[in-house]
């Protein structure tokens, strides 16, 4: 063999291994999209032995987050308080109040390509925490209540056209005009609207029904269905990904033995 087809040989084997390793760093980061939830309530405390805080076991957060690590997303889920184990494979950050989940949201967005937020953020807190137990003295008693900064209303203001954000509403009447509102005025993406006076269904229940509704117009009902099930149509609906098939994607379409063989 001449030396110019020998070296011609050794430039073809460096291109393979430079393809070989874009392929493989491909296959390994095809799902390196971050998917930022927040879950369960916030916590606004009065004194040492009360706090104000909403309705909220954190199971369809909890259930959304377990979901995307499954199908081979990076997951940052940032949850109030729950009795919830955590999930496993992702980086869990517990908060207690609004603004200390406002605080580690603003932090994590910038990564996040989609943002579920579905965390019920309590919307007041008082205006003067006590330190020491408030006695039961009075017959009435008055407590000042001063608003939360609205997270998602936030994100929905900073937020890059390549990022998705999704919220949730939890409405007991006119459910739709009211998603459709928070839609508009939070700049959402998306909306999951969960009517909590249905029966059997949202607060503390492994089951749920709801409505998607898009910022295009779309409005989709899922059925009454476990929220595991219901995490994945969502996680679906959002990314249009088929959800069972994102993490064979990246190795079904590189055979390695059929390309070494190639060398
Ligand atoms: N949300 C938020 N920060 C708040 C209040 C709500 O980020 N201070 C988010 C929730 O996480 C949810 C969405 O906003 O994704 C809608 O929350 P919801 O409680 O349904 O509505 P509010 O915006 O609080 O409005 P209202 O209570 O008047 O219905």
């Amino acid at each position: 063999m001449h030396a110019r087809q020998r070296t011609n040989r050794v430039v073809n084997r460096i291109e393979y291994f430079v393809i070989f390793c874009n392929v493989t760093k491909k296959a390994f980061y095809m799902k390196t999209q971050t998917i930022l939830i927040t879950a369960g309530p916030t916590i606004e405390p009065i004194d040492p032995m009360r706090h104000i805080t909403n309705h909220s076991s954190g199971k369809m957060g909890y259930a959304l987050a377990r979901a995307c690590i499954r199908a081979g997303y990076r997951v940052i889920l940032i949850s109030g308080p729950t009795q919830l184990k955590k999930p496993g494979g992702c980086l869990f950050v517990p908060v207690k109040t609004a603004r200390d989940m406002l605080k580690e949201v603003l932090c994590h967005f910038p990564h996040a390509d989609i943002c579920f937020k579905v965390a019920a953020v309590a919307d007041y807190r008082v205006s003067k925490f006590s330190s020491r137990k408030i006695k039961k003295t009075r017959d009435r008693f008055n407590l000042t209540l001063i608003k939360n900064p609205d997270i998602l209303k936030k994100l929905g203001q900073i937020k890059k056209n390549s990022q998705t954000l999704v919220g949730f509403a939890a409405e007991t009447h006119q459910g739709v005009t009211y998603a459709r509102q928070k839609l508009k005025e939070k700049n959402l993406d998306w909306i999951v609207l969960n009517e909590i006076s249905k029966k059997n269904v949202g607060f503390g229940s492994d089951l749920n029904e709801v409505t998607l509704i898009s910022s295009d117009g779309k409005k989709i009902k899922f059925q009454r269905q476990k929220k595991e099930e219901l995490a994945k149509q969502i996680l679906k609906t959002v990314t249009k990904v088929p959800v069972d098939q994102t993490r064979r994607f990246s190795f079904t379409r590189f055979n390695l033995f059929s390309f070494l063989g190639r060398l």
